[in-house]
C-alpha cells in the first residue's frame, strides 16, 4: 500500500485551514520545520503545528530540518505530531537514541531523514527502533527542487535491508516527486510518497492524490 503525504510547505498560508480540507483525504499531512541552520531557509513550527492539530486528524508527519532536534523532538509530539522524522546528520548518537526512545514512550511514531550526500549506512545503528526512513530526494530547504535520481540505490539498498532483517519500518522520500519520479521510488522500494509543489498547484487535489497512490 502506498501512502501519500500532501507537504503544506507549498499550501497558500492565508487559507491554511481550506488547503489543508482540500488534501485530507491522503494517508499522511507532511509538516515541514526549519531553522534556517539545518538547511538555508525558515518555515513553520509549534504554533502553527498547534493551530493544524486542532482543524484535522489527519496524521501529522513532522518532519524536522533543525539542529539538535532532540532539544524540540518531545514538544513536537506533545503539540500534536503523530509521526517525528528529525535528521541523523544534525544530532549526536547518544540524543538520537534517546529521542527515538522518548517519542515511543509518549505513544508516537519516530523516524529518521538523511540527506542526499548522506549514505545509507549511518541509519544502520537505529534500525529497530525505527518505524520511517526518510530519504531526501533534494537537497532539504525549499519546495519545487528537480529529483535527484542517484538516490534511487539508497532506497533499494535500505529496503533489502529492511526485508533481510525482517524489520517493519516505512521508506518515504521527499522531494521533487511527480508521477515519474514517483514510480521510479516505489519501484525501488519506498511505501511513503510526500508531495508538496505536485499536489498544491493542482485544481483538483484529490484526483492527483489518487494518481500518486496508484503509480
Ligand atoms: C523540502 C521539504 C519538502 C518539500 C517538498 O526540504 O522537506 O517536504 O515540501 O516539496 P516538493 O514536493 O515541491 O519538492
Ligand atoms: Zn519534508
Amino acid at each position: 500500500m502506498i501512502k501519500v503525504a500532501p507537504s503544506i510547505l507549498s499550501a497558500d498560508y492565508t487559507k491554511l485551514g481550506e488547503e489543508i480540507k482540500s488534501v485530507s483525504g491522503a494517508d499522511y499531512l507532511h509538516f515541514d520545520v526549519m531553522d534556517g541552520v539545518f538547511v538555508p531557509n525558515i518555515s513553520i513550527g509549534l504554533p502553527v503545528l498547534e493551530s493544524v492539530r486542532k482543524i484535522t486528524e489527519m496524521t501529522l508527519d513532522v518532519h524536522l530540518m533543525i539542529t539538535e532536534p532532540f532539544r524540540f523532538t518531545a514538544r513536537f509530539a506533545e503539540t500534536g505530531a503523530d509521526i517525528v522524522v528529525f535528521h541523523v546528520e544534525a544530532e549526536t548518537p547518544e540524543n538520537i537514541n534517546k529521542a527515538l526512545d522518548e517519542l515511543h514512550g509518549l505513544g508516537k511514531k519516530a523516524g529518521l531523514s538523511v540527506k542526499p550526500n548522506t549514505p545509507a549506512d549511518a541509519l544502520i545503528p537505529y534500525m529497530d527502533k525505527l518505524d520511517m526512513i526518510l530519504v531526501m530526494t533534494v537537497e532539504p530547504g525549499f519546495g519545487g527542487q528537480k529529483f535527484i535520481p542517484e538516490m534511487l540505490p539508497k532506497i533499494s539498498n535500505l529496503r533489502e535491508y529492511i526485508k533481510n532483517q525482517d524489520l517493519k519500518c516505512d521508506i518515504e522520500v521527499d522531494g521533487g516527486i511527480n508521477l515519474e519520479t514517483a514510480k521510479l521510488c516505489v519501484n525501488a522500494g519506498a511505501n511513503v510518497l510526500v508531495a508538496g509543489s505536485d499536489i498544491f498547484k493542482k485544481a483538483d487535489r484529490a484526483a492527483r492524490i489518487a494518481e500518486l497512490r496508484a503509480v
